[in-house]
């Protein structure tokens, strides 16, 4: 059975002994090359269960063990579902590490099949580490699929190139983000990866963990806020504070905010946001005050607004400063306001 102390202790020993037996310290060790000595190890140990997720016969996307990835840099850093996997410099608090080391009965050895990393790979992957985890020019795999591109529809097809042209655009001359600030964000509990690969710009989403986030959670993206492009936080407890925070991501493009607590006095601070194009506030309680603070955003193409305070007329005026604004007002598309609306009472209740 498995128990902290009984892994520390067993984790603790295999430490020693691999630095007692393994690399008794010889003064100044070679620096390792990840590419040509531990790359190889993942490879053959560890990508089956930790790389790009495979599809069932039934053609659904299994889900990757652990929720870690091993088989990019950024997948790495990003960790799995128990947080981090990774501290540069600091092997015993790398699961990357400590994982691989442990009593070979252990519940949580890894690999979780097969036999153990011999001692020279589980040195190697410790040096490595303790060095500072170097991955060299290495990036792997950098995430994100492109949303639908080989869907069969045009406007699809379209829709998907248009982003990636804006998202090549925004990321231009944008740096990626600082190690740190991925590993402080990450504490967010979100998924994040890279909206489209080899961008600096991310995605981020808390997909199957929305009664979990709160405002607290969005404060950890502030780390990387000017990365973030594009931000899903539908049917989470966040309020009106965590657009505060929203309200400085300056890259954002998309921002789903549907079915949260969030009012007229939050979506204010989204007006500096001029590279926004999707907006979902399905389900909030905002009203057409607030849509006023959205007359900034000249890029804005769609605004999502079922089941919310906001009336033909709000729209009405909304549009007349946004002529190029698709508003969703109610799901049926064909009944979108067409400028007389008379008649139609939107509010239920
Ligand atoms: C046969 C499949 C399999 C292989 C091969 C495998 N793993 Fe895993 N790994 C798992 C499963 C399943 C989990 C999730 C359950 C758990 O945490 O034990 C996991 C979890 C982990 C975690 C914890 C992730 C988190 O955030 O909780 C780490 C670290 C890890 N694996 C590292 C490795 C390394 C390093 C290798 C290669 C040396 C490897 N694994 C090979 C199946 C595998």
């Amino acid at each position: 059975m498995f128990t902290p102390s009984r892994t520390n202790t067993s984790v603790a020993l295999a430490l020693m002994l691999s630095a007692f037996f393994v690399f008794p310290d010889r003064g100044r060790a070679q620096k390792i090359d990840f590419r040509n000595q531990v790359l190889p190890i993942l490879k053959s140990r560890c990508f089956e269960c930790h790389g790009a997720p495979t599809k069932t016969s039934a053609g659904r996307k299994k889900r990757v063990k652990g929720g870690l990835r091993l088989d990019g840099k950024g997948w790495i850093l990003l960790g799995g579902d128990g947080g981090k996997v990774l501290s540069p410099q600091d092997a015993k608090r790398s699961s990357l590490y400590t994982r691989t080391v442990l009593d070979r009965e252990d519940p949580d050895i890894m690999p979780a099949k097969g036999k153990p990393l011999s001692s020279k790979e589980t040195g190697l992957l410790r040096q490595w580490i303790e060095q500072g985890a170097d991955f060299g020019a290495w990036k792997g795999d950098t995430g994100a699929e492109i949303p639908k591109a080989s869907s069969g529809k045009n406007s699809t097809k379209n829709d998907s190139r248009e982003l990636i042209q804006l998202l090549d655009k925004l990321g231009a001359k944008l740096p990626f983000p600082e190690q740190k600030a991925l590993i402080g964000a990450r504490d967010s509990m979100g998924r994040i990866v890279p909206a489209i690969p080899g961008s600096p710009l991310l995605r981020v989403d808390f997909i199957s963990k929305e009664n979990k986030i709160q405002d607290v959670n969005v404060e950890k993206l502030a780390s990387v806020k000017g990365n973030i492009t594009q931000l899903g936080l539908g049917r989470t407890r966040i309020t009106d504070e965590s657009l505060k925070v929203i309200g400085k991501m300056s890259r954002l493009t998309r921002l789903d905010l549907n079915n949260t607590e969030i009012s007229d006095a939050g979506v204010a601070h989204l007006s500096p946001l001029t590279e926004l194009r999707y907006l979902n506030l399905y389900g909030t309680s905002v009203t057409n005050q607030g849509l006023s603070a959205l007359s900034s955003l000249s890029n804005l193409r769609s605004l999502y607004l079922f089941e919310t305070q906001v009336t033909d007329e709000g729209t009405k005026q909304l549009q007349t400063k946004l002529p190029g604004l698709k508003i969703h007002l109610k799901p049926d598309l064909s009944s979108l306001p067409t400028g007389d609306g008379q008649g139609r009472r939107r509010r239920r209740r």
